[in-house]
């Protein structure tokens, strides 16, 4: 497997090509690219870590070399928020980098499963599907939001306030990244009860926690050492499912369009990407009226995707 990260010199691609480097199967090669200069020396520095997993490092124009032969290509390159921003002011900036990116995957790596970290990845999933369509080589199964930071976050605080094992929660996170339309489905969780106040406090913990690491690193930046560790574990279970294992994660995909275009829901990774997509299963009478609620924003985050393409 070669696995290319695009930004991997910025705030997650740098730990992200870290845990890639010590978690991907033995044999396989990470290709790290980004328009910083200092992405060799990225590379060159992860290198020296001894596991069998090969690491290069290109920067500037070297693009093509970095994603030729690529099976799977995480982008997290764009600019992050910084406090007062939410996710759909990055769109300005971070639109034309996607479509830019993605037009360079259609060129070197028209094959690979396409991973998309960079916010807001409610609009910036729809603009790689509209690029990838326009180069005639748009696959469903092979484009993802990734939004298992979400997941992480709902398992997290879960294990928390309640005194669970954090690893035996699995908890679905439905619908989009960002802001209301992240519906984490805690009635589903097996080892607890809540009263109807902790859960509306809960969601919001949940929707409102990249904002909350934004706030704390106080201008600095956004979540990167998490939202690293999500994408790895995403990235992992990618893997395992185009190695033929099964794998099932969360994420922002076109489904079969019951909600909206691009829906978050679990997904079993296989062969090809996308294998099946795993029912949402049962919802409180709050979640569903949270789905609901929440649909309008999340259709009209993907209008804009489209409409910037076209
Ligand atoms: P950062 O600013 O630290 O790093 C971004 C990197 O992208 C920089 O190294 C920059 O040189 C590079 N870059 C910019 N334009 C590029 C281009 N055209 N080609 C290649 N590289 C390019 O930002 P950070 O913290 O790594 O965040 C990256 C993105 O991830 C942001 O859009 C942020 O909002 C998003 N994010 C997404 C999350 C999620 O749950 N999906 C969670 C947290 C952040």
């Amino acid at each position: 497997m070669k696995i290319a990260v695009l930004g991997a010199a910025g705030g997650i691609g740098q730990p992200l090509s870290l845990l890639l480097k010590l978690q991907l199967p033995a044999g396989s090669e990470l290709a790290l690219y980004d328009v910083a200069p200092m992405t060799p020396g990225v590379a060159k520095d992860l290198s020296h870590i001894s596991t069998a997993v090969k690491v290069e490092g290109y920067a500037g124009d070297d693009i093509g070399a970095a994603l030729t032969g690529a099976d799977v290509v995480v982008i997290s390159a764009g600019v992050a928020r910084k406090p007062g921003m939410d996710r759909s002011d990055l769109f300005n900036i971070n639109a034309g980098i996607i479509r830019d990116l993605v037009q360079n995957v259609t060129e070197f790596a028209p094959k690979a499963c396409i991973g998309i970290i960079t916010n807001p990845v409610n609009t910036t999933v729809a603009i790689a599907a509209e690029v990838l369509k326009k180069a005639g080589i748009y696959d469903k199964r092979r484009l993802f939001g990734i939004t298992t930071l979400d997941v992480l976050r709902a398992e997290t605080f879960v294990a928390e306030q309640k005194g669970l094992e954090v690893e035996r929660n699995s908890i679905p996170v439905i619908g989009g990244h960002s802001g209301t339309t992240i519906l984490p489905i805690f009635s589903q969780v097996q080892y607890a009860t809540w009263d109807k106040e902790e859960i509306v406090e809960l969601t919001k913990r949940v929707q409102n926690a990249g904002t909350d690491v934004v706030n704390a690193k106080a201008g600095s930046g956004s979540a990167t050492l998490s939202m690293a560790m999500a994408a790895a574990r995403f990235t992992q279970a990618l893997v395992r499912g185009l190695q033929g294992e099964t794998a099932v994660e969360c994420a922002y995909v076109e489904g079969n369009g019951e909600y909206a275009r691009f829906f978050s829901q679990p997904v079993r990774f296989g062969r090809e990407g996308v294998d099946a997509l795993l029912p949402i299963g049962e919802l409180s009478q709050f979640e569903q009226e949270q789905l609901q609620a929440m649909l309008p924003q999340l259709k009209a985050d993907i209008e804009l995707g489209e409409k910037f393409v076209a």
